[in-house]
């Protein structure tokens, strides 16, 4: 096996980090490379966390024989050795060639490179020398590395460039054999990410998806959620990203994508509606993205599911088992994906037909199902009434209730008991938040 060892600080990784992997795998045909994250960078210092709840990290000196990784310049860290182990097995998700080694994690301290090769040799036994990937920043100062020679024998020593421009990668009279990665280098640094994220400047697509969802969820470097959350965050309510978006990945892969987007659009109006009511923001984006998931199963699965929730199928919904992808998709959410939250849940099994006295959450989803942007021939007064910043949800879930009654006889179908009621309520209720 071909192997190449990349390490780093990590912190956090990102595309210019993956970009140089893949680059040199390509340019080297590597069978593997191991991205090696430092416990800590011996030429950097750490500040504690300012994240609540973290460990500090070790205070440091420089030992004058220990080398940084492929590293940059040195703010505060505030990510700890697992985020950051957490942010790399997040990115590299069904990619085959790229491992992840979190030994130098687990020895803890200063390590040394020579320690790091060594103990990758000993255990995958590659029939070449592994490749060593260093930045050409770093090669000035590789004499200097603990057992820079027997280092430099043992490995196949690989300089890129790190600094984007042109021409070959910097090389400060390198004593020790090696050979040069031609790349493109992204003008990403890690740094440049965590500054942009404390200045509150765009940082998000500078890193995989994966190490975007672990900073925000976790708050990392001073990030802060795109979700937000509202007052009710009652436990049990999803508030974390990573479980909206396995939900999300699913349902993108189950509908056809005109039904996927119409999914969003209702995850999105579902929120933009909690943020003003005051509800959590997750948990309204969460059930207005799964609200549909159910719908491309046939009557058998729908009435099956749908009776796992304990409740009658009514004779309208025997008749027509269609009307059950709410309640359906409520109980693929409990099953498959750990969602116990009620207001979730209901809002999910109650979309279709409404329901008399819904929770608010329930009733943002019938609302955003009913004229997200997507939908053709929405009276635009009801996209009015939806976008008031100080609008109550009593006026505008009359308004949508009588419009969904009105398309429903305009075809002919026959409008739900619950529909109804819902109306009645609804005007009888008037501008009732
Ligand atoms: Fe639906
Ligand atoms: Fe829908």
């Amino acid at each position: 096996m071909k192997l190449a060892v990349l390490g780093g600080s990590f912190n956090p990784l990102h595309l210019g980090h993956l970009y140089l992997a893949d680059s040199a795998l390509l340019a080297f045909h590597f069978d593997r490379l191991i991205l090696v994250p430092a416990y800590v960078s011996p030429f950097k210092r750490h500040d504690p966390g300012a994240r609540q709840g973290q460990k500090p990290l070790p205070a440091e000196t420089e030992p004058p024989s220990a080398e940084p990784p492929l590293g940059e310049a040195a703010p505060p860290c505030q990510a700890s050795p697992e985020d950051r182990l957490d942010m790399i097995l997040a990115s590299v998700t069904g990619d085959p060639r790229i491992s992840v080694e979190d030994l130098e994690l687990r020895r803890g301290g200063v390590s040394y490179t020579i320690d790091t090769l060594t103990e990758i040799i000993d255990r995958y036994r590659p029939e070449q020398h592994p490749a060593l990937i260093l930045g050409d920043d770093l090669a000035a100062g590789f004499s200097k590395w603990k057992q820079a020679e027997e280092l430099a024998r043992r490995a196949d020593i690989i300089i890129a460039r790190r600094i984007p421009g042109p021409g070959k990668p910097e090389n400060p009279d390198f004593p020790f054999r090696h050979r040069f990665l031609h790349n493109k280098v992204l003008d990403i640094s890690s740094a440049m990410v965590r500054d942009r994220i404390a200045r509150k400047k765009a940082w998000r697509y500078l890193v995989p998806p994966g190490a975007r969802l672990i900073i925000e969820e976790r708050g990392l470097y001073g990030a802060i959620p795109v979700y937000g959350t509202g007052q009710t965050n009652a436990p049990g309510v999803p508030a974390d990203l990573s479980r909206i978006v396995r939900v999300e990945d699913a349902v993108r892969e189950i509908l056809s994508p005109s039904r996927f987007i119409h999914s969003r659009n209702t995850a999105l109006m579902a929120r933009d509606l909690a943020r003003r009511w005051g509800l959590d923001q997750g948990a309204a984006y969460l059930a207005g993205i799964a609200h549909d998931m159910a719908k491309p199963l046939d009557p058998e699965a729908l009435l099956a599911l749908a009776q796992e929730d304990g409740k009658e199928i009514s004779p309208l919904e025997q008749k027509n088992p269609g009307l059950l992808h709410g309640r359906a998709a409520a109980v693929l959410l409990q099953k498959y994906f750990g969602i116990h939250n009620r207001d979730v849940l209901e809002a999910v099994a109650f979309h279709t037909t409404g329901k008399k006295d819904m929770p608010d959450l329930a009733r943002a989803v019938f609302i955003a199902d009913k004229i997200e942007f997507s939908r053709p021939a929405v009276p635009s007064r009801l996209r009015d009434l939806a976008g008031q910043e100080n609008g109550g949800s009593g006026e505008l879930l009359r308004a949508v209730a009588e419009y969904t009654v009105r398309w429903l006889k305009a075809r002919g179908l026959e409008v739900a008991e619950e529909t109804l009621e819902l109306l009645d309520k609804a005007g009888k209720n008037g501008e009732t938040p």
